[in-house]
């Protein structure tokens, strides 16, 4: 039998070097490189983390190939379809699903912690009324660990899924808060008699006090339907394997920096548009193309190589197929279509640029499939959400990856800090 080993010849000296393929449980295997340089005294060169695995992790899997991805083993789909997005968080950080039990004894620890401390409330005084909220939010995150400032021992699981829930049940708050900050109007404090998801589209709405806005159309009273998407959502958030913003939050936590200032720092990176930035750019530039007739300009726009113009919701650097999480939302969105009104200018210009490029053999042979934010960018729209809170909505979902990577890295005995090296081609 030959071995599961790479060997790697220097063609100007002879030097051989052989490395063992590490095999994964799914997917790809993994090539151990880690003894590379001091065997040859050479780094290995990989701008974008393309070809390279970073860590070892049993957290989520994805195979772009087929448009898989699974959460602790279980296909994003089921979860989706089957369970709410507390059940989902409960899998991440215990690799289990709950029993009724412990998901009704979770839902109320993650009610329970959801306030704010009022020293917290006071920094959102601090920005400027028309602040980004996702600008607000990150600064609130990292403010946060000088609220908890406590060393977090490993070895106590009580402790670290403290510290988990914590900022899992206060980021829809800081959330909902930033973007009242940047209305001008009052903080709705969260409701311990609400589930997580209407709690936040409470405090996001509601008149001071906690009632519902009765006399504007569109805000009344929360429907089922937008708690449902709204849910769904951030279940397909909740991680993404080694994505830019917890590649971040690893590199953060490897120094050895507060699990919160490592969040702050994912949110940081997720805000931009090639990330999480991508949903509010996709109504951003739905709302620029303006009509129906203009996409096909707009179209051509994106394909020419001279023009840095990218057609935001398009694309992704793991899935060469569909994005699953964009399947399971093109499903949701037609068949929300009736109950939460899509059939307005925005979507037929939105269906258009679906169509067009589906079928436009610039992104075929590229691979380039509508994505998660294309999707969520136009339900978000249809739940009357305005388009500065789309990426912090992508932030309460991923809270949950975030800290559970944290935790798997903290865990982790082989990770030591992140520490790439360079080519180096100055003087
Ligand atoms: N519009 C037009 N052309 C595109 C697009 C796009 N959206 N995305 C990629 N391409 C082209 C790109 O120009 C390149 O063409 P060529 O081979 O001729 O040079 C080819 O497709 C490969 O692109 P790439 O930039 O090398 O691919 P990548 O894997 O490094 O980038 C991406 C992935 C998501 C950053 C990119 O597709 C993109 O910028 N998309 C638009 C932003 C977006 O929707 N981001 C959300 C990603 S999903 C959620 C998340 O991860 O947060």
């Amino acid at each position: 039998m030959k071995k599961s080993t790479v060997t790697l010849t220097n063609n100007q000296t002879g030097d051989s070097y052989e490395y063992s393929i590490l095999e994964s449980t799914r997917g790809s295997k993994v090539l151990d490189i880690r003894t590379f340089f001091s065997d040859s005294g050479m780094f290995t060169y990989d701008p974008g983390f393309t070809s390279t695995a970073a860590c070892e992790s049993t957290i989520t899997f994805i195979d772009g190939k087929k448009g898989e991805l699974r959460y602790r083993g279980i296909d994003i789909e089921a979860l989706a379809n089957k369970h709410s997005y507390l059940e989902t968080c409960f899998l991440l950080l215990n690799s289990r699903l709950p029993s009724e039990k412990e998901l009704h004894n979770f839902d109320l620890e993650i009610r329970h912690r959801a306030y704010l401390h009022r020293g917290l409330q006071k920094l959102f005084d601090a920005f400027p009324d028309n602040a980004h909220p996702m600008a607000t939010l990150s600064a609130a995150v990292t403010s946060l660990a000088s609220f908890y400032d406590e060393h977090i021992d490993m070895e106590n699981e009580d402790e670290y899924l403290e510290m988990a829930h914590r900022i899992i049940s206060k980021i829809p708050t800081l959330a909902a808060f930033a973007y009242r900050h940047s209305l001008g109007i009052p903080f709705v404090e969260p409701d311990i008699d609400l589930g997580f998801t209407k709690n936040f589209l409470t405090m996001m709405r509601a008149y001071p006090g906690g009632k519902m806005h009765l006399s504007v159309e569109g805000h009344e009273d929360i429907k089922d339907v937008e708690i449902r998407a709204l849910d769904t959502i951030f279940t397909l958030h909740a991680d993404h394997e080694q994505n830019a913003s917890t590649t971040v939050v690893r590199g953060v936590a490897s120094t050895g920096a507060h699990p919160y200032v490592a969040i702050s720092s994912g949110i940081s990176a997720l805000w931009g548009r090639a990330h999480g930035g991508a949903n509010e750019s996709v109504i951003a530039q739905i709302e620029y193309i303006g009509s129906v007739d203009k996409v096909k300009a707009f179209i051509e726009k994106a394909k020419d190589p001279d023009d840095d113009f990218r057609l935001m919701g398009f694309g992704h650097r793991v899935y060469k197929n569909f994005d699953p999480r964009a399947k399971i939302l093109k499903g949701l969105q037609d068949e929300l279509r009736d109950e939460l009104g899509l059939d307005t200018e925005l979507m037929k210009i939105a269906r258009k640029i679906e169509e067009i490029a589906l079928s436009d053999d610039y992104f075929v042979s590229r691979n380039l499939y509508p994505n998660i934010d294309f999707y969520t960018g136009i339900i978000l729209t249809a739940l009357k959400i305005p388009k500065s809170m789309f990426t912090p909505i992508f932030v309460i979902g991923r809270t949950v990856g975030w800290i559970t990577q944290w935790i798997e890295f903290k865990k982790d005995e082989t990770s030591k800090i992140a520490r790439p090296r360079q080519l180096y081609s100055g003087k």
